[in-house]
Order: C-alpha cells, then sequence, then structure tokens
C-alpha cells in the first residue's frame, strides 16, 4: 500500500562527526537522500532517482550521539516526479524535546530499466494541510525556474 510519509529514526554515530566534532553535514545530505528516496520508492512502486534538491537549510548543529529523526512526505506529483519534504530533527536521547535541524524539498523521478522516466501514481491532497503543502511545492517549482535560467547560463 502506498504511504504518504516516512520516518527515519537512528543514532548520529561518531562515523558521522565533521571537523568541528558535530555531525557532518554531508552525513545529512545523505540520510535526506535516502528518506527521500524510501518514500518516493513506496509511493511509485519501483525505482526513483533524484533529479533536483532545492535549498537545503540547516538552522542548528546536530551533535553526536543524538536521536536523528528524519520526515519524509510526498507533497506533490507531476508526471513522473515526486517532490518530497524532508524535516530533520535531533535530540538527546534522555531529552523529550525534538529540534528541527535542517529541512528541505528534494525531487525524485521515477525510471523504468531503460532509466527513462515512468509516470507515478497521482498525488491528492486531502487535508488543509496537504493542500497547503502542495501549493508550497508549486510555489518551489515556479521560483527554481529563475535560478534554472541563470545556471543555464553557467552549463553553456
Ligand atoms: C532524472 C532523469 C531521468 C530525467 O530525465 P529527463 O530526460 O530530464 O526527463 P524529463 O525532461 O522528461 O523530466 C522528467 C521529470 O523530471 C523533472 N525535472 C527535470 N529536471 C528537473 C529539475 N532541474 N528540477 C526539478 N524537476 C526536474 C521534470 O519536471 C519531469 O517531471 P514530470 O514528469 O513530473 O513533469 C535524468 O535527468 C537523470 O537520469 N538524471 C540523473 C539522476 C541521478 O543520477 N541522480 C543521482 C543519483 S540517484
Amino acid at each position: 500500500m502506498q504511504e504518504k510519509t516516512i520516518t527515519l529514526r537512528f543514532l548520529a554515530e561518531p562515523v558521522n562527526v565533521n571537523f568541528g566534532g558535530k555531525v557532518h553535514g554531508g552525513s545529512v545530505m545523505k540520510w535526506i537522500d535516502q528518506a527521500g528516496y524510501a518514500c518516493a520508492a513506496n509511493w511509485c512502486g519501483g525505482y526513483a532517482v533524484t533529479v533536483y534538491v532545492g535549498g537545503i537549510r540547516f538552522f542548528k548543529p546536530m551533535l553526536i550521539g543524538y536521536l536523528v529523526e528524519l520526515r519524509a512526505r510526498l507533497i506533490h506529483t507531476g508526471n513522473s516526479s515526486m517532490h518530497i519534504s524532508v524535516d530533520v530533527f535531533s535530540k538527546s536521547p534522555q531529552s523529550d524535546e525534538w529540534v528541527r535541524n535542517t529541512h528541505c524539498v528534494i525531487i525524485f523521478v521515477s525510471v523504468g530499466p531503460d532509466g527513462k522516466p515512468v509516470n507515478v501514481p497521482v498525488y491528492t491532497a486531502d487535508t488543509d494541510e496537504e493542500k497547503q503543502l502542495q501549493q508550497y511545492a508549486i510555489r518551489l517549482m515556479e521560483l527554481r525556474k529563475g535560478i534554472e535560467d541563470e545556471m543555464e547560463a553557467y552549463m553553456k
């Protein structure tokens, strides 16, 4: 059965340390990709690749030994694309208070064995919150067009 959300929980291990003694930003990005992939693969029932990661914002540093929670949530679909909001929280294992460390919207495309895009089941926003999040995904998509045009010049 397709689910719109998925949650990953684990401990930030010493192997994830950065040069400042906190959790490495690259580790957090990898976890975001993994949570997004699990959510996307469940929705499309096949394989999916990351096509875009938008504006990752690191709000607060994360500490080694903390419990990490990634909440991935499908918020919009196109023909083959799945827009997934990922929030990363952490807390001391002894505490009850989660702190939001990071947020981003990551886009996956469902692909067939030939690596070409294939259509995905249509996402329907049912609740008011889901409708707001879908509008958020659509607004981000529109804002990105300007960024893409700017980057196009660099790629030439
Ligand atoms: C993802 C990929 C298959 C798309 O192929 P493509 O020929 O660009 O396909 P299309 O132009 O038909 O676009 C397919 C979908 O991607 C979306 N897309 C393409 N570029 C995008 C971008 N920069 N930002 C957001 N979405 C994008 C399109 O909007 C389209 O969505 P829709 O079907 O819902 O309308 C191809 O670009 C690819 O293989 N990229 C590499 C993926 C990868 O290696 N990821 C990292 C490891 S998983």
